[in-house]
């Protein structure tokens, strides 16, 4: 299979744990007969100091002629001060815009010899492994009107939802199901909110569709008790856009590290942006000790959505699992007697386990 990959590092560690990925990509391209093409962009900061705005439109329109789009992180002290449309994070929301990637998805796995660093109790996160699918676009967050009335003593949000809208954020979770253990919890509040019963019946009425997985109703106060109490139970949750944003911060306490979590931001036919959960990490950045798990675990996701590679994706978080057996880590792990690594050994640990297997 022949790809164009577009590669935004952007700021801070976001430029190192970019090489992590593109040295992944290359050996998974090496050991399945692949061509992965690579192709450097500037986002962020790092567009702000060369081109004086965080998205330069050939930014986007390489973004646009691509097979997919690896994003490292942007952001730092250093542009802290700028006027907001001369913020990095603007680069970010813009290129999402500029896409249409109205999924986001976010596997949140419990990691072997990692369930020790979450809050919770090891013996409720052992084994969790799910996926949130949140609707990325629409709702409330973009819904008008949204402003305040009678001198200040009124205000007023809108959550509004076309058919459209959560037919294809539905669409994607059934396929993502299919793909993973076939059972789908789509979450709403269906007993108080209109959006919510369309939501509802437009799930029931795609089940006929995907005949092979099974659909769960479950109320958003409820899905937010059981997310921390008993997280085994989940594998793909749906839901809209505000419910999807709390849910998924949530349920990120089950990893304990920012730097094991990955995720996908899809478009309807177009192209899919993948990032880590984290930022830039300024306190750490130029030391070589960034965790780049989550940025090789969003290159797995790309690998699953946007080329249906899934052996090569599930090749790569094994390959992660397995350097974590062996208890190597970075400095923002922990694993008793274990040996910590910085970014380039951890890299390369994560890529001769795939030369190994294949
Ligand atoms: P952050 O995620 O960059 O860092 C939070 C803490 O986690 C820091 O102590 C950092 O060293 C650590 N950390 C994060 N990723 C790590 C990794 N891969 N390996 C090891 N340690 C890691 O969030 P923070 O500090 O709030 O923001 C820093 C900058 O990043 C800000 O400018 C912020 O706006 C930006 N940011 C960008 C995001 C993006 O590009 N998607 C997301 C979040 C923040
Ligand atoms: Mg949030």
């Amino acid at each position: 299979m022949k790809k164009r990959i577009v590669l935004l590092p952007g700021d801070g560690i976001g430029k190192e744990v970019i090489n992590s990925a593109q040295d992944v990509l290359n050996a998974i391209a090496e050991e399945f007969n692949h061509s992965f093409t690579f192709e450097t962009h500037e986002i962020g900061g790092a567009a702000i100091d060369l081109y004086g705005t965080p998205l330069p439109e050939t930014t986007v329109d390489a973004c646009k002629q691509a097979d997919a789009v690896l994003l490292g992180a942007v952001g730092g002290p250093k542009w802290d001060n700028n006027p907001s449309h001369l913020r990095p994070e603007r680069g970010l929301l813009g290129i999402r815009k500029a896409l249409d990637l109205f999924a986001n998805l976010r596997p949140i796995k419990g990691f072997k010899n990692l369930l020790h660093a979450s809050p919770l109790k090891e013996e409720v996160v052992a084994g969790s492994d799910l996926l949130i699918v949140r609707e990325l676009t629409g709702g409330i967050y973009f819904g008008t009107p949204s402003e305040r009335r009678d001198n200040g003593q009124t205000v007023v949000d809108t959550l509004a939802y076309t058919r459209k809208e959560i037919e294809r954020i539905v669409d994607k979770a059934f396929q993502a199901a299919q793909g993973r253990s076939g059972h789908l919890t789509s979450v709403d509040k269906a007993n108080v909110l209109e959006s919510s019963k369309m939501w509802r019946e437009i799930v029931e009425e795609k089940k006929a569709q995907y005949p092979d997985v099974v659909v769960e109703h479950v109320l958003v106060d409820a899905a937010a008790m059981k997310l921390i109490t008993n997280p085994t139970k989940f594998d793909v949750i749906v839901t809209e856009n505000m419910f999807g944003d709390i849910l998924s911060d949530e349920a990120s306490v089950l990893t304990g590290s920012l730097g094991m979590l990955a995720s996908a931001s899809l478009s309807e036919d177009g192209v899919g942006l993948y990032e880590p959960v984290h930022g830039s990490a300024p306190d750490i950045a130029g030391k070589g000790i960034a965790n780049p798990s989550a940025m090789i675990l969003s290159a797995a996701l790309m690998l699953r959505y946007s080329f249906q590679l899934n052996d090569e994706a599930t090749l790569i978080e094994d390959a992660v699992q397995s350097v974590l057996d062996s208890g190597f880590h970075t400095a923002d792990l922990h694993i008793p007697e274990g040996r910590q690594v910085g970014t380039e050994e951890m890299t390369r640990l994560i890529v001769d386990y795939i030369k190994s297997q294949n």
